[in-house]
């Protein structure tokens, strides 16, 4: 549904995105994660028209960017960083003008469905300039959605929303997920990202990490297995790492943490090895690492080459 090839783009002699690949089936949510300048919101503006590249191409829901800018436009939903809404006109206005645009069929209906959705249906006869910020958020979100594009674009779509509107944000994100759109989410929050995304793309102006959470905290820690012991037995680790399979083991406390090619085949063998030792067992667990430990590593990294 998006796919893009060494997209690369500069402002000035200084480099926004450069030789940027990924791609976004249907159904399909694709996270950018990265630092402030990073070049997410640049890579939006490239995939949705608003932006020439440099150099590389891609195609959004079948249309060429280079040489169908229109038809790409007209298939892609997109929230800004800045909603952009008319501020002299209403809610309801706002909507309807969009999706009159947009050419939808019964735009009355479809600006009701999202204004209702995004719970703005009480204040659609408010002037959208009067609105506060997480109330403009969510018409803007409502306006990437009601021409029901095969293709989104969101930045930062959860930024400025109360718990509870960001929550309901990525419920309707999931919803989205199912009906089988393309979903670029670029976004500062870990955990979210975590959540909604089947892939993700670590940007720092070119990729420095792409794959499913799951990929990336496997590449970036390993597999880590967590023995409990009863009392600590400070010479099991060592042991440990005489094993074949055992890539590391260290103890502390009553606590061994051991890393290895593939927890699913040697973490049995790990259990029979430790009880043959002697250990004296009492809980083995994965260890946990969250998207948020793989991002910080990966930017210590950056920071240090
Ligand atoms: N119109 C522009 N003119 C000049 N420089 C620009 C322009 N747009 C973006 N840049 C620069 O390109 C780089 C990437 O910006 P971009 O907005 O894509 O980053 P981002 O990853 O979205 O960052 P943030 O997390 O702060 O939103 C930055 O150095 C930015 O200053
Ligand atoms: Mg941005």
């Amino acid at each position: 549904m998006i796919s893009a090839q060494g997209l690369t783009r500069r402002f000035g002699d200084r480099a926004a995105v450069t030789d940027l690949s990924l791609s976004v089936p249907e159904g399909a949510v694709l996270g950018l994660l990265g630092p402030n300048g990073a070049g997410k919101t640049t890579t939006v503006r490239l995939l949705t028209c608003l932006l020439s590249p440099d150099a590389g191409s891609a195609l959004v829901a079948g249309h060429d960017i280079a040489t169908d800018p229109q038809a790409v436009r007209r298939s892609v939903g997109l929230l800004t960083e800045s909603p952009g809404l008319y501020k002299r006109l209403s809610v309801w206005q706002n909507l309807l003008l969009f999706a009159q645009l947009h050419e939808v069929a019964k735009p009355e209906e479809k600006a009701q469905r999202y204004l209702s959705l995004m719970g703005l249906w009480d204040r659609r006869k408010d002037l959208a300039g009067t609105l506060s910020k997480g109330l403009a958020q969510r018409l803007a979100l409502a306006r990437a959605l009601v021409h029901e594009p095969p293709a989104l674009f969101l930045d930062e779509p959860t930024a400025g929303l109360d718990p509870e509107a960001a929550r309901e944000v990525r419920i309707l994100m999931e919803e989205l997920r199912s009906e089988q759109r393309a979903v670029i989410l670029c976004t500062h929050n870990l955990p979210e990202a975590e959540r909604l995304c089947d892939r993700i793309v670590v940007l720092n102006t070119r990729s420095v990490s792409e794959g499913t959470p799951q990929e990336l905290k496997l590449r970036m820690f390993g597999a880590r297995t967590v023995v409990r012991l009863a009392r600590p037995q400070p010479e099991l680790a060592p042991a440990l790492r005489d094993l074949p399979f055992v890539k590391e083991a260290e103890s502390s406390d009553g606590e061994l943490s051991v890393e290895m090619e593939k927890a699913e085949t040697h973490n049995p063998e790990l259990v029979r090895h430790l009880v043959e030792m002697g250990a004296e067992i009492l809980h083995v667990l994965p260890q946990e690492r969250t998207l948020e430990d793989v991002y910080l590593k990966l930017m210590e990294d950056e920071d240090a080459a």
